[in-house]
């Protein structure tokens, strides 16, 4: 039973490190994301563009199901979707050759896996040394891989959250950009947690990509 009726309310959270809205001088830089499903951090950062809190232009959206919420997000930003089907490739590195080429053809410079739910390979990694980020439901390195949210609950952790970081190889195990932590109520479904873990996601996703222009414009 929850004992602090107001903790639910308040959603009380942690981000760490606190970051500013990044400078709006020089050129924006150049987004591709790629979503698997309902593409809420692909609005996220289209938000934070639109809202001037990001100096940042998404150039493109690839993703892998048909179907998906994510494209009609897109479609109403204005941002070119591509179906990349997962199904149509043999080998993941030739998915990841083709999204490579995509990326390239929109003149990306950062990729973001906003919810994108396919292991990558070298041949994309090694496309964008260290310009690739993922955003993880999980306080990172606890819960790796799929269904992390049920492994938190499963686990009986009392504080969750989620992780931006730099992808590596390793799955889910690149160097930290920023991370946000929530509490998990004593009647938490897998939903519920979630979708306090995503309100973060939101916040801290646009953050990190702003860190990140940041660094390349010192
Ligand atoms: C997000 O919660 C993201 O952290 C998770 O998928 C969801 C996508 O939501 N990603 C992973 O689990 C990757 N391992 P969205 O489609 O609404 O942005």
């Amino acid at each position: 039973m929850n004992t602090n009726p107001t903790l639910a309310d308040s959603t009380p959270c942690l981000i760490s490190p606190t970051v500013s809205t990044v400078r709006a001088q020089g050129q924006p830089l150049k987004l591709g994301i790629m979503a698997s499903g309902s593409g809420s951090n692909f609005e996220a950062v289209a938000d934070a563009i639109a809202s001037q809190q990001l100096n940042a232009e998404i150039q493109v959206l690839i993703y892998n199901n048909p179907g998906i919420k994510a494209v009609a997000r897109a479609e109403r930003w204005g941002v070119p979707a591509v179906l990349l089907n997962h199904r149509d490739y043999k080998r993941r590195e030739d998915l990841d050759t083709a999204i490579v080429e995509v990326f390239r053809q929109y003149k990306v410079e950062w990729v973001v896996m906003a919810g994108w739910m396919r292991l990558v390979t070298p041949v994309l990694i090694n496309a964008f040394p260290d310009r690739i980020i993922n955003i993880h439901p999980s306080l990172l390195p606890s819960f790796k891989g799929v269904k992390a949210v049920e492994q938190a609950i499963e686990a009986g952790v009392k504080i969750a959250g989620c992780t931006v970081h730099l992808v590596r190889i390793e799955v889910d195990s690149g160097p930290i950009l920023l991370q946000a932590a929530v509490p998990v109520l004593p009647d938490d479904r897998p939903e519920t947690l979630h979708a306090r873990i995503q309100v973060q996601e939101h916040r801290i996703l646009p953050q990190a990509i702003a860190l990140v222009q940041r660094g390349r414009s010192l």
